[in-house]
């Protein structure tokens, strides 16, 4: 066993997480495409204008995120229809794995947009892509004012995995199970001094995260069933469920750790019906809400977002207004899709004494 101050000093370690990782630990992109594509043999969406590219892990020219480091990542796109043309646009991972869908099948010749984002768990070497269908009824719209762009970011990388170049200092070393990072622990004989506080404390939250990124394969159909209204919408599939927050069969989020969270959602609109969904804090606290009472045929598709500050205990979830008359779609291609995320924990109460930083000896093999 180790001492009580080096548990202490790893649990430090673990509280500064992620900014300890330094720039290492670092993946983001955000692109634009500024012209439109038909579909063709070319089915990949390639982008020619880069904002971001922290890591280099996109390729504009190809149109590959490739995962360099593991962990949960955050995508988001949003494409341009193009007039009288069909819109399919789908998230993919690696070679041929279809993630979720923007699809809107207006014949009109107006121009507009449509959105969708879902977290993914990615390996080292993963892909991530965007798919334009390969018939040529199918296009996407984008002009010198883009239309058309596609992001991602690294939310949680995974110190779990384990790497095979331990001499990088930023790689995680196993230390009876613990996994730390070789270049935090600075000086060999330096360790912080035990807290007096921490004795009588819970164990401090080591890794304080939560996310989940679920999607549903089925349609909503409003009902004259008065015992299905006032549920929460139910998903059937998960991508990630970092701290097993959020129950897919009662379709709730239930808060863990108090903090502030972004939350995503985009539902597809059934042909025929009113779509009417609401994001839903604990009993009956409408949050924001998409509607369109267009009354025709059409498929397409709309998105919402937003942060809230939830404290333990806390539930957020979507409600579909169930009467006779709404509705909404998905497929396979999952068009329903609900994401939320800790973006920054709650800051923990300061102990009444304060963690002293002064250096003590301790022998070498406590390090
Ligand atoms: C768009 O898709 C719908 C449904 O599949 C189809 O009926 C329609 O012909 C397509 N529109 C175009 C312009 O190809
Ligand atoms: C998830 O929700 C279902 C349905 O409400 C419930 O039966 C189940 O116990 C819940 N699971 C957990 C782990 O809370």
């Amino acid at each position: 066993m180790f001492p009580v101050s080096f548990l202490t000093l790893m649990g430090l370690l673990a509280l500064s997480f992620p900014a300890a990782l330094g720039t290492d630990f670092r993946s983001a992109f955000s692109v634009a495409r500024t012209n439109s594509m038909e579909g063709g043999h070319e089915m990949v969406i390639a982008f020619d204008k880069v904002y971001v590219n922290i890591g280099e892990d996109f390729n504009p020219k190809t149109g590959m995120f490739t995962c360099r480091i593991p962990g949960a990542y955050y995508f988001s796109f949003t494409v341009g229809k193009f007039p009288k043309k069909n819109l399919s646009v789908m998230l993919m991972k690696n070679k041929n794995e279809v993630q979720v869908i923007v699809y809107d099948e207006h014949h009109h010749k107006e121009r507009k947009v449509a959105s969708q984002s879902a977290m993914l768990q990615l390996d080292y070497g993963d892909t991530v892509w965007l798919r334009l269908h390969g018939d040529p009824k199918y296009a996407l719209y984008s002009n010198i004012g883009p239309y058309t762009t596609f992001n991602g970011y690294l939310i949680y990388p995974d110190i779990s995995s384990s790497y095979q170049n331990t001499n990088d200092p930023y790689v995680p070393q196993t230390y009876e199970g613990v996994k730390v990072f070789r270049g935090e622990v600075a000086e060999p004989n330096e360790v912080y001094k035990e807290s007096p506080m921490s004795a009588d404390q819970p164990p401090i939250e080591r890794d304080p995260r939560s996310a989940f990124s679920v999607a549903r394969t089925e349609s909503l159909v409003g009902t004259e069933d008065r015992k299905s209204q006032h549920q929460p919408i139910t998903f059937d599939s998960e991508f990630v469920n970092i701290g097993k927050d959020f129950n897919l069969s009662s379709g709730e989020f239930r808060c863990r750790v108090a903090g502030a969270y972004y939350f995503a959602f985009t539902i597809g609109k059934m042909p025929f019906k009113t779509m009417s969904v609401k994001l839903m804090k604990n009993h009956n606290e409408v949050q924001a809400m998409i509607y369109d009472d267009s009354s025709d045929k059409k498929r397409e598709m709309q998105s919402q977002s937003l942060m809230l500050s939830l404290r333990p205990g806390d539930t957020v979830w979507l409600y579909s207004y169930r009467d006779n008359g709404y509705g909404a779609y998905s497929n396979h291609g999952k068009y329903i899709t609900f994401t939320g995320f800790l973006v920054y924990p709650e800051e923990p109460p300061k102990p009444q004494t304060p963690i002293s930083h002064q250096k003590l000896q301790v022998p070498s093999k406590d390090i």
